[in-house]
């Protein structure tokens, strides 16, 4: 987090919000919905691809941030396998506007150690989109600051599907098909992000309280923030504030407090047990 502070002038606004995070708390991976380009557009009489071209500098600026904090990994949802269904416009001028932040994000990557992988059925995008995208995850395969995993014709639920078909072909390769029997490490370890730690913090822009088919797995135990700042609109304030609110969560992943007093020293069982009638 010193990298952080360095980048920050003491006194300025999010100088005072950086002050308030405890720098021992910080999420290990977030994860975003970046959402609200097309409303963003539509308020100012613009198209709505200009909305997606004034949403490449939040992710410029998100990815500078979270490198400077020491996050470990930052997944944004840049298309949707639903995302085909938009006007080829529209979809063409998301293509393209990759490819842009693409060749101009790179020399920034590796001067920065970041690793930038992606995830989603990357096999159906265009070839051209497919070759940068894989260069670009080629050359910064050495790095070992921050991962910034692109979800891309990604679909939560067609990620668990791939992952149930690996499971399945790998089964019928080795011969143990007629007595597979799958567990919860089984289907985490086929899934796309099976290298990453699951979010953290789940951040969604523009105020829907949806999730959208995106890291449907493993999302089950993150914090969701959701503002209603357009994705366009993010800024360094915005990811600061999502990880200040974090920090108030009280995450217990399905147990209890662990310094909070026990109601009762009865052993479990009496407690639960049912009266004989
Ligand atoms: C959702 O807003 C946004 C998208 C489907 C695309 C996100 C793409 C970018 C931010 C630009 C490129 C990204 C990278 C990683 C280089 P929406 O169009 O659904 O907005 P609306 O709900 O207001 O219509």
């Amino acid at each position: 987090m010193k990298d952080f502070f360095d980048s920050l002038k003491p006194g300025e606004g999010d100088w005072l919000l950086a002050q308030s995070i405890d720098p021992e708390r910080l999420p290990a991976h977030i994860a975003i919905i970046m959402d609200g380009n097309g409303r963003w557009a539509n308020r100012r009489n613009m198209p709505r691809v200009a909305g997606h071209r004034a949403g490449i500098d939040p992710v410029r600026n998100t990815v500078e941030s979270c490198a400077r904090l020491g996050i470990t990994a930052l997944t944004l949802y840049a298309f949707s396998v639903e995302n085909w269904k938009r006007p080829r416009h529209e979809v063409e001028t998301l293509w393209r506007l990759l490819r842009f932040y693409l060749r101009r994000e790179l020399p920034e990557l590796m001067e920065n150690n970041i690793r930038l992988v992606a995830i989603g059925r990357l096999e159906a995008l265009p070839k051209q989109v497919r070759q940068e995208l894989e260069a670009a995850m080629e050359a910064t395969a050495g790095n070992n600051g921050l991962i910034v995993n692109l979800a891309i014709n990604y679909g939560g639920r067609a990620e668990l599907v791939d992952a149930v078909n690996a499971l399945l072909d790998q089964a019928r390769i080795e011969g143990t098909l007629d007595r597979l029997q799958v567990k919860e490490e089984d289907i985490a370890s086929k899934l796309y992000t099976a290298k990453i730690p699951d979010p953290d913090l789940l951040i969604r822009t523009s105020g829907e309280m949806r999730i959208s088919n995106f890291l449907l797995w493993q999302i089950a135990y993150s914090e969701i923030y959701v503002t209603e700042t357009l994705w366009p609109d993010f800024k360094r304030s915005d990811l600061l504030q999502a990880i200040l609110d974090y920090q108030k969560r009280d995450r217990r992943f399905g147990g209890v407090k662990t310094d909070v007093v026990p109601d009762s020293t009865e052993p479990v069982a009496e407690a639960v047990a049912v009266p004989a009638r």
